[in-house]
């Protein structure tokens, strides 16, 4: 058994989409959650900066004595993973593998299309992982930034939304795509106007379940499981945290307690 909570991170609101997953797996389990609104977006900055910032709330949630780490965060995971998890003696269990895994095991024509950050797409995190995976796979991929901050506005469904959400997919549509991984966090708070507007033959892969039922395995595997019955939640945002809390309300459905906290502290 180990009580301590798990810490969970992103730039923003996007991570909450995993915190509501790793909550459904594991109701048990205490949470610790970070997201950097006051340096939103991460996916227009570069991969040294995105890292530092990263490294930055890695050493705050260790001082909130987390037991593991989730990157909740795509840009993160496909640009900074590979440092943090040399840098940092804990366990840290990211998104893009878990993304790859789900989508894999939906597509049926290996067509498939994923949508993230610039800074995720330039990576090429999720096509090298596809093709690594099944070479005939075939990967149509789009940045689309602007549902970042529609995410973070809670602008997810109205005109908006939609109009943004056809401006950066007709292309994919195009494509006669399969399924469609949702390579931002913050993307799944759109998964009702996407899905509308790419249609039900396209199947939407949220990477957030299988994230949380790594590290629900992972756990359990090393007897790391808290043994509650009801775990607890503790939010941390570094700017805005009215708006934070007014999406955490919003997409977690519990009463959430938030603070702010500068990870340029740390
Ligand atoms: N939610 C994050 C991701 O999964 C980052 C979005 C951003 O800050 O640009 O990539």
């Amino acid at each position: 058994m180990d009580k301590r909570p798990i810490g969970i991170f992103d730039s923003g609101v996007g991570g909450l989409t995993v915190v509501k997953q790793v909550i459904k797996a594991m109701p048990g389990e205490d949470t610790v959650y970070f997201g950097d609104t006051a340096r939103v977006p991460y996916g227009s900055k570069s991969k040294e900066t995105v890292t530092e910032f990263s490294r930055q709330i890695m050493r705050f949630l260790l001082k909130q004595d987390v037991k593991a780490v989730i990157i909740a965060c795509n840009t993160v995971s496909s640009n900074s993973y590979h440092d943090l998890e040399t840098e940092f003696d804990i366990p840290i269990i990211e998104v893009v593998s878990p993304g790859v895994e789900s989508c894999l095991a939906v597509t049926k024509t290996n067509r498939v299309g994923v949508i993230g950050t610039a800074a995720t797409i330039k990576s090429g995190a999720y096509e090298h992982r596809l093709k690594a995976a099944r070479p005939e796979i075939q990967v149509f991929q789009k940045s689309c930034p602007l549902f970042v901050p529609l995410a973070e506005e809670g602008f997810t469904e109205n005109d908006i939304a939609k109009l943004t959400v056809k401006t950066y997919l007709k292309e994919l549509k195009d494509k006669n795509i399969d399924s469609l991984i949702l390579g931002c966090t913050h993307y799944p708070m759109l998964k009702k106007t996407i899905g509308e507007y790419m249609g039900e033959e396209v199947k939407i892969v949220d990477p957030a379940t299988e994230t949380a039922h790594k590290m629900k395995d992972f756990l359990e595997s090393r007897n790391m499981t808290s043994g509650k019955e009801k775990g607890s939640h503790i939010f941390y945002c570094s700017d805005n945290c009215s708006q934070f809390n007014m999406i955490c309300n919003k997409n977690l459905e519990i009463q959430c307690r938030v603070h702010k906290e500068n990870a340029e502290r740390y």
